[in-house]
């Protein structure tokens, strides 16, 4: 980055310079937000870590663009309409915003919820005694119906996993309930055979890796001790860190809310078909999924499981609802045009090699548009979009999500203000194919306004 940060020490002045930069010279500019919000690079803020995610945003981000009287004020609201487990809403209630968020998936939901839910310590240590005691009489697991269960887990951990949720559910409900749960959930994939640093369930194999490297050792050393772990004992201690992260929301702005799953139909609440009202937000910041990157509820399949968010059967309807998704029939499989000019003939090129690939990206495009056009609708006059959106590689040729969406957002006559690209530093939960596909390696961080 060459720009003197010592001149431009606010964050508003900094957003001008991009703003002029960019208009004079219309080149993206490389930006580290990591070095710029170095405070932020221990994560372990506010609630940002009380559940693991795929793909989540970094919130140096968010982090920049609402301490930032250039985009919006206090008490504006926000609005994620692809929120995930909440980044952009946490930072927006740091920063005296009201936010609300949508996502199409229910333990996502979830996380948002908590994160952004403060609970008073003496309320939640009261609770965990309850908990810790109820688990120790308990007898009978509850056991729910969890995609492959006895694949993914020894009997031991299922009995065990059965008993705190059910000592959950016996002593708590409501937002206290959904506090536990969430801990409950963070224990999941650590107790089973699921490989830890493979975002989808993938089971442990030390063959995956060289062998005697620390990856083969490790993998060989977790297969040894699943079914000895003490359960318990972890889900205590996830426990309590996350009392402490909870209590650090305390004087926090709380009007956040999940009012959506579906961000192509923003509605008032969860529970109705009412849309909320048009030109309602001040600002909108999202990172939508990428074409056929990541796989969000088989990802999360055996936490919606034991969450009892989705019962095995209910997975495919999940992601069927899922933008990005990868799963088509055959049937389906049909030529899209995008009416992006660049887009449509890249799709071509795609569709004589693999037609599958072809349909999940064109169907991509088309169904982030629809969501772009909700967005549209929602954002009042004079307010800023901000996508945070990466290209991958489909079939080997560059698929440049963020130009195509940057040609639509200005075909809908909203103006491009700037661009900064950031790199990745980890894609860990990226699906890396090394024939049709391949990972996402920087963001774009695209700042558009509406006028009329
Ligand atoms: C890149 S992630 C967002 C991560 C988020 N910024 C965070 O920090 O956790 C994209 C999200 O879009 C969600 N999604 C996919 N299709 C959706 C839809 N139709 N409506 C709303 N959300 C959707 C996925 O479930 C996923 O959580």
């Amino acid at each position: 980055m060459n720009i003197d940060l010592k001149i431009l020490n606010t964050n508003e002045k900094l957003s001008k310079y991009f703003v002029e930069e960019y208009s004079i010279n219309e080149k993206p500019i490389s930006i580290s937000f990591r070095k710029l919000i170095p405070k932020l690079n221990n994560k372990n803020k506010y609630t940002h870590l009380i559940h693991s995610y795929p793909a989540k945003l970094i919130p140096h981000i968010p982090n920049f663009f609402l301490n930032n009287n250039y985009f919006s004020k206090k008490e504006d609201l926000v609005l994620d309409p692809f929120c995930g487990t909440g980044t952009v809403l946490l930072e927006a209630m740091i920063s005296g915003r009201n936010a609300i968020g949508a996502d199409a998936n229910p333990l996502a939901q979830l996380i948002t919820k908590v994160k952004t839910t403060y609970l008073t310590i003496e309320i939640l240590e009261l609770y965990f005694k309850l908990i810790i005691s109820s688990y120790k009489k308990l007898r009978k697991p509850e056991i729910p119906d969890v995609i492959n269960k006895d694949f993914w887990f020894p009997l031991v951990n299922q009995k065990k996993l059965g008993l705190i949720k059910r000592a959950i559910n016996k002593t708590t409900n409501g937002e206290i309930q959904d506090f536990f749960l969430i801990c409950f959930s963070n224990c999941v994939k650590k107790v089973s055979y699921a490989d830890p640093i493979v975002a989808v369930p993938v089971k442990l194999n030390p063959k995956r890796y060289p062998e005697g490297s620390s990856k083969n050792i490790k993998a060989i050393r977790r297969i040894n001790n699943i079914k000895t772990i003490d359960v318990f004992a972890l889900f205590k201690s996830i426990c309590i860190n996350n009392m402490h992260r909870i209590n650090t929301l305390q004087n926090l702005n709380n009007n956040i809310k999940i009012i959506s799953k579906d961000a192509r139909k923003l509605t008032k609440s969860l529970i109705t078909n009412e849309l909320i009202k048009d030109e309602s937000v001040d600002l909108i910041i999202t990172s939508p999924p990428y074409a056929g990157a990541q796989k969000y509820i088989r990802s999360s399949s055996l936490n919606l499981g034991w969450l009892g968010l989705a019962k095995s059967n209910e997975l495919k309807l999940l992601d069927k609802k899922n933008i990005g998704r990868e799963n088509y029939t055959k049937g389906e499989l049909k030529k899209i045009k995008t009416g992006i000019y660049n887009a449509d003939k890249l799709l071509e090129k795609i569709y004589s090699i693999n037609k599958l690939r072809a349909y999940i990206v064109g169907n991509y495009l088309i169904e982030i548009m629809s969501a772009l056009d909700e967005s549209i609708r929602v954002l009042k006059k004079n307010s800023y979009l901000i996508l945070i959106i990466g290209n991958n590689k489909v079939s080997n040729f560059e698929f440049n999500t963020q130009q195509y969406l940057t040609e639509y957002l200005v075909s809908k006559k909203l103006s491009l203000k700037f661009k900064l690209i950031d790199d990745i530093k980890s894609y860990g939960l990226m699906t890396k194919r090394n024939k049709t596909a391949d990972i996402i390696s920087r963001e774009w961080i695209i700042v558009f306004k509406k006028h009329m």
